[in-house]
């Protein structure tokens, strides 16, 4: 869809970065660590002060005391976290339970690995999981949980009765959880991020992964890091060694001092909560419906009482007819079932947003 956008000059709702620029402080503390000299290989694991601010955020945040030694490793983003893990723990015929609509990396690397998707589909507006059927899903073959809180693309989040159900769940089985929580400060209103951190008998069997390309504005820079429990960080690093080796090490040493600054993270939530109401005030005056936003940058909204085109056919119409770009949401879906629903990203500028809702506005169908 970005190539669509680009191509006839749509404007660009559809992938999930932002349109503005990242701190000029962060760009500063980067540069200043290549002036530095930090140019060569970083460690394995990363960079010593970059883990230790992680482990200090984690713990504040969450309770968990996570060892920058052994369980706090620097990733080239989120989705080489998942990939690593993912291979870490997948062999052939393991079955891996996803919920759809689910973001289009975690289903690939399954397979790749030989390993079974369980996919469990989840319907609009509330998207809710159905624990019950989690639970008739899961067999000695069921290998690992793969959970994603706010959500891409529903922007839906777990809530503590998710984590109840989930911990009754996997009491007694030999069950591993990867938790995508690239999202963790997209949370709106008030509400609490349940990271797996927070909750002992779950953080013991979970990997947890974060991107600091959606913590700063800068999804370019592909750097992230995953939190495990040391004898499954041990696996995890046999993988990236291999895979990866190390990260760039300009970057983390200036993540590192940037995050000394705790507001640079805990600020988030109202600066998107803002650009969430401001979006949605502005969709109101259209047609669509609006699904609830609670987490991520995305906004989702339903079209089907508008017309009946299926939601990739709707989405090509509106970038060239509309000029706005977004993701029809049957492509997160392993079956592309199409609920007529797509999704904006809004983490964009205010003209952007203005000028996005003023041609959805003015779209006739
Ligand atoms: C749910 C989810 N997980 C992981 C990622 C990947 O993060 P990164 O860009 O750090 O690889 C994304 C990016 O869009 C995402 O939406």
């Amino acid at each position: 869809m970005s190539a669509l956008a680009a191509e006839v000059g749509a404007i660009n709702l559809s992938q999930g970065f932002p349109d503005y620029d990242c701190s000029p402080e962060l760009i500063e503390l980067v540069n200043k660590a290549m002036k530095d000299g930090h140019n060569q290989y970083a460690p394995m694991a990363g960079v010593m002060a970059l883990r230790e601010q992680i482990a200090y955020k984690t713990e504040k945040l969450y309770g968990a005391k996570y060892d920058p030694d052994t369980e706090i490793t620097i990733t080239a983003g989120g989705t080489q976290a998942i990939f690593t893990i993912i291979s870490t723990v997948i062999h052939p015929n393991d079955e891996v339970i996803i919920f759809e609509p689910a973001f289009d990396c975690y289903a690939p690397a399954i397979k790749l690995m030989g390993g079974v998707v369980k996919s469990l589909e989840l319907d609009p507006p509330d998207y809710r999981i159905d624990w019950a059927m989690v639970k008739k899903l899961i067999n000695s073959r069921t290998k690992l949980i793969i959970l994603n809180s706010p959500h891409n693309p529903t922007a839906t989040i777990l809530h503590k009765k998710d984590i109840d159900e989930l911990s009754a769940i996997i009491k007694n089985q030999d069950i591993l959880i990867l938790s995508d929580e690239v999202y963790e400060h997209l949370i709106y209103d008030g509400e609490t991020h349940h990271s797996m951190a927070r909750y002992p008998e779950l953080q013991q069997r979970s990997f947890i992964v974060a991107s600091f390309g959606k913590l700063f504005h800068a999804t370019g820079w592909k750097i992230g890091y995953c939190l495990a429990p040391a004898h499954l960080m041990h696996e995890f690093r046999k993988v990236h060694q291999f895979l990866v080796f190390s990260v760039n090490s300009a970057m983390q040493y200036g993540i590192a001092e940037y995050l000394k600054n705790e507001d640079t993270y805990l600020s988030l939530p109202s600066f998107f909560q803002q650009k969430r109401d401001y979006f949605r005030a502005g969709l109101s005056q259209t047609k669509f419906e609006l699904l609830p936003s609670y987490g991520s940058y995305f906004q989702s909204v339903k079209y089907g009482h508008l017309t009946d085109e299926d939601d990739t056919d709707f989405a090509l119409r509106l970038t060239r007819e509309a000029g706005v770009a977004c993701i029809p949401t049957s492509v997160f879906y392993t079956r592309e079932t199409d609920h007529h629903v797509l999704r904006f990203c809004f983490a964009k500028r205010q003209e952007t947003l203005d000028d996005a809702v003023n041609r959805l506005i003015e779209f006739k169908l």
